[in-house]
């Protein structure tokens, strides 16, 4: 395999491929056929005993046989893993049982949008005890912890609007931050679910336009929107997804008070896209600091032509189509914004530690083509590189007790092999990324290469009955 071809290969970049089946469909993404379970897994290494809870990851994973169109579209699958005292005690998978998998449609007759009919296939997690699977077009679904669908939540009626896949929980309120947005007006309105899970808040932020809003960041006082150039064309309603690139467009960050939401200052920022942010806060001197993975123009055309299914020969070979770990600080003062790339590898799904969102945070990790990547601000960079055959997936940090030092803990993240037939749960000390893994956890299959996860230790109080 070329350096070429590995480079544009694994996590959200695709593997090229010779045959007219779209690259959604092949290789490490071609989704698995049915629903599984088992049980005992075998574990090479040794699994550290404080990870006694579940890793779940959500991602697309269509029907056998269905086309969706688009990445993006795959009815949401649920792929967990239960881990306890240094046991795999099972793997199972489950699609969203959503009203898309059972056959209604997103636009109804009526011509009035149905928030359950969405595919809930990019992120899950927990919120004042309850279990959600998102998809940012609608509604979320709730989910047992055995991973079996109750059903679309909206919060006692009170949620009317989509919600992102991508909401911010603040470490020191425990509220959830998240928002919602739409290609008509009102294009984007901002949600607070307080610790309890009680939707407190809801408020349209004036002034947005209909862009594809993935993803946001919260600091201690402020929500980060970002407001940039793929926005939705009705021209391409109808298959696959409705967004695409526009020069035409003003590429903006927008900073709202926490403490006062709606009003919204927008600063200008250089045209390009981004699908996930890392960390943000406020510095010393009161700036806001926000990192996150951007594509440039050029990079954002060929990457969305891609996961729309089909590589262009083009642009694979001037190696477009990849974002990189970027950096934007805001003077609320001087109302400047200074950009910067912190580094030149092609990098994806950026993550921190929860206890640390909306904080300064040293530490960041990603994942680029076949490694994990671990950013320490104090310089270091230090990868964990999987072999040209494997791919990475999101990592997601694990404190190695609650009072743990930032840094100190493990990376969970699923592998995938690049043809698709094998996966591992790997586990690695977050403080040595580079090293040896501390624990890989065989499945019982490939895993699709999806998208987000979390993991959800068990409640200190929980039964043993409720420890299956
Ligand atoms: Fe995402």
């Amino acid at each position: 395999m070329s350096n070429l071809t590995r480079h544009l290969g694994g996590s959200i970049f695709f593997t090229m491929t010779a045959t007219d089946v779209p690259l959604y469909l092949a290789g490490h993404l071609a989704p698995v056929p049915d629903e599984m379970d088992a049980v005992d897994l075998p574990v090479d290494g040794l699994l550290p005993p404080e990870l006694t809870g579940r890793y779940l990851r959500n991602g697309p994973n269509p029907r056998p046989g269905e086309d969706p169109g688009h990445w993006f579209t795959g009815h949401g699958m649920i792929h967990g893993l239960r881990l306890r005292n240094g046991r795999a005690e099972w793997y199972r998978n489950r699609w969203v049982r959503t009203g898309a998998l059972a056959g209604r449609p997103f636009i109804r007759a009526d011509g009035a949008l149905d928030r359950t009919a969405v595919v809930a296939n990019t992120h899950v997690l927990e919120h004042a005890g309850r279990l959600l699977a998102l998809v940012e077009s609608g509604f979320p679904y709730e989910l047992t912890p055995e991973l079996d669908t109750v059903g679309p939540c909206d919060f006692g009626g009170r949620l009317r609007t989509a919600m992102t896949a991508h909401p911010k929980c603040d470490p020191v309120t425990g509220d959830l931050h998240f928002f919602g947005y739409d290609a008509l007006p009102p294009y984007l309105t901002y949600h607070r679910l307080s610790a309890t899970g009680e939707l407190v808040c809801s408020v349209e932020v004036p002034g947005a336009g209909p862009s594809m809003m993935h993803d946001f960041a919260i600091t201690d006082r402020h929500a980060l929107f970002l407001d940039l150039p793929v926005t939705f064309q009705i021209g391409l309603l109808g298959r696959g997804l409705p967004y695409a690139w526009d020069d035409g467009y003003p590429a903006r960050i927008g900073v709202m008070e926490l403490d006062r939401p709606g009003p919204v200052r927008w600063f200008p920022v250089e045209p390009g896209y981004v699908f996930h942010v890392g960390g943000a806060h406020t510095d010393p001197r009161g700036r806001i600091v926000l990192d996150g993975c951007r594509y440039t123009p050029a990079d954002t055309v060929a990457m969305w032509g891609r996961l729309g299914g089909f590589a262009s020969p083009a642009a694979a070979a001037a190696a477009l189509g990849v974002a990189r770990l970027h950096r934007w600080v805001l003077d609320l003062t001087a109302g400047t914004v200074v950009e910067t790339v912190r580094d030149e590898r092609a990098v994806e799904f950026p993550t921190v530690d929860d206890r640390l969102v909306g904080r300064a945070s040293r530490h960041l990790y990603a994942v680029s083509d076949s490694a994990i990547v671990h950013y320490d601000e104090a310089g270091a960079v230090a990868e964990h590189e999987l072999g040209p055959d494997v791919v990475a997936g999101e990592a997601v940090f694990v404190p190695a007790a609650d009072g743990a030092a930032e840094n100190e803990g493990w990376l969970l993240t699923i592998t995938t092999r690049r043809d698709g037939s094998a996966s591992q749960l790997l586990v690695l000390d977050a403080t040595d990324v580079a090293g040896p893994p501390v624990a890989a956890v065989r499945l019982p299959r490939g895993v699709p290469a999806g998208f987000h996860g979390s993991w959800i230790p068990d409640a200190p109080n929980m039964d043993e009955g409720d420890r299956r």
